[in-house]
């Protein structure tokens, strides 16, 4: 059970505001804020160098939390800007050559997406997309069919951006591996708001936000890399952080993760991206799944009570995004007529899952993702409020 009233103390913004947006950038809570412009004040006093060297050891337990969390090792973790920018570190670092088969989710995310096909024109692979089974979920016996030997990647969204469905990870990383595939997840929409752990799972790579359900600053992210990988592979781009410069024509990767890293970043982000991580782990994250998909099932049941509010989410096992339609109404007038009553949602268009959203017919679906700080009283208002449209 999570301690609401505390969470909510923590999140004074979720006592006027209806916050329905997680799934786009989420609220930190105050101790998140805190460590952030804390940070920022000590920079301006002795410079953003002593203000780091002062805060190392923090810094270095980031990634510590972060393993906790999804079941890593600290060393498997190199820390990032974005969780695009995590995707596209590791997927760009995977060697391919002509006739290379790069497989792909129909809930693919847009920015993958198109990484994937500059790749495959670049070097003469091929990008293909597994079907959605019936419930909307990856198809694992079209999966199955389509693996072979040439098959370097696939890449599998484990929450899709726009709607409610998990996909079954563990089951395309086995299947995956038995033909010598990496597999390489997007755990954006599922890390801080599920269980998550690489093990269990068995993927090969992990890409992850901070804003969204981990509730931590903007311009966050990281990778996991399981540890074979991250030693073999050569990032596309690197820095003094990355390789050393040995010699006028010679320079040597860093021997571990640490080669997927940048030595700039924003040190106050990141360690409020610790300070969030910790704050998830002392809730428990069994704890916060369970508050999430309470509300999220809660949200869709009286969504589906609404006349002509159609609910679009699929899969057997559902996540905290829930996203639906008016029928008289575009998802951005829903968006800003919900915003005028304090409620915050967002849009979802087709253009950033175009293959899954093309195939259902979507052009854009209104996104409400309540974290487990919302109240049900506010999801309760919130349909009043459509209701009464
Ligand atoms: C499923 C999924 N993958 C990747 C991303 C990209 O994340 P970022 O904006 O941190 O790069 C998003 C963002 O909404 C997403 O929903």
């Amino acid at each position: 059970m999570i301690d609401l009233e505390r969470i909510r103390r923590d999140t004074p913004a979720a006592e006027t505001a209806i916050f329905l947006d997680s799934a786009g950038s989420s609220l930190p809570p105050t101790p998140v804020v805190e460590t952030a412009v804390a940070h920022l004040r000590r920079e301006a006093v002795v410079g953003g160098y002593r203000a780091a060297i002062e805060r190392k050891h923090d810094l270095a337990a980031v990634k510590t939390s972060i393993a906790t969390l999804i079941g890593a090792q600290a060393s498997d973790i190199a820390l990032s800007d974005s969780a695009t920018r995590a995707w596209s570190d590791f997927f760009y670092s995977i060697p391919l050559t002509a006739g290379d088969r790069i497989l792909m989710c129909e809930v693919e995310y847009a920015s993958n997406a198109i990484a994937a096909l500059q790749r495959a024109a670049a070097t003469g692979a091929r990008v293909e997309i597994v079907p959605s089974d019936p419930t909307g979920q990856i198809d694992l016996l079209a999966l199955e069919a389509m693996l072979d030997e040439r098959v370097r990647i696939v890449s599998l969204v484990h929450a899709p951006t726009n709607g409610g469905l998990i996909n079954p990870a563990r089951a395309v990383a086995d299947l995956a591996h038995r033909f010598g595939a990496l597999v390489l997840l997007d755990a954006c929409q599922s890390v801080g708001q599920i269980r998550v752990d690489v093990a269990e799972l068995g993927v090969d790579a992990l890409s992850a936000t901070g804003r969204k359900w981990l509730r931590g600053p903007r311009g966050t992210g990281f990778l996991y890399l399981c540890p074979e990988l991250s030693a073999s592979l050569e990032p596309p781009a690197l820095d003094l952080h990355s390789a050393q410069w040995i010699g006028e024509s010679e320079y040597r990767l860093a021997p571990d993760v640490t080669r997927f890293e940048f030595w700039e970043c924003d040190v106050a982000a990141r360690l409020a991206l610790g300070t969030a991580v910790d704050y998830l782990l002392d809730i428990g994250i069994d704890n916060a799944e369970e508050a999430i998909s309470q509300r999220a099932e809660y949200l869709r049941t009286a969504l589906r009570g609404l006349d002509g509010v159609s609910v679009h989410d699929l899969g057997d096992r559902r996540s905290g995004i829930v996203s639906f339609t008016v029928d008289d109404l575009a998802p951005t007038d829903v968006r800003d007529f919900l915003a005028a009553k304090g409620v915050t949602v967002t849009v979802s268009p087709r253009s950033s899952t175009l293959l899954d959203m093309t195939h259902r017919k979507l052009d854009a679906v209104v996104r409400a993702s309540p974290h487990y700080f919302v109240t049900f009283a506010q999801l309760d208002e919130m349909v009043e409020a459509l209701r009464t449209r």
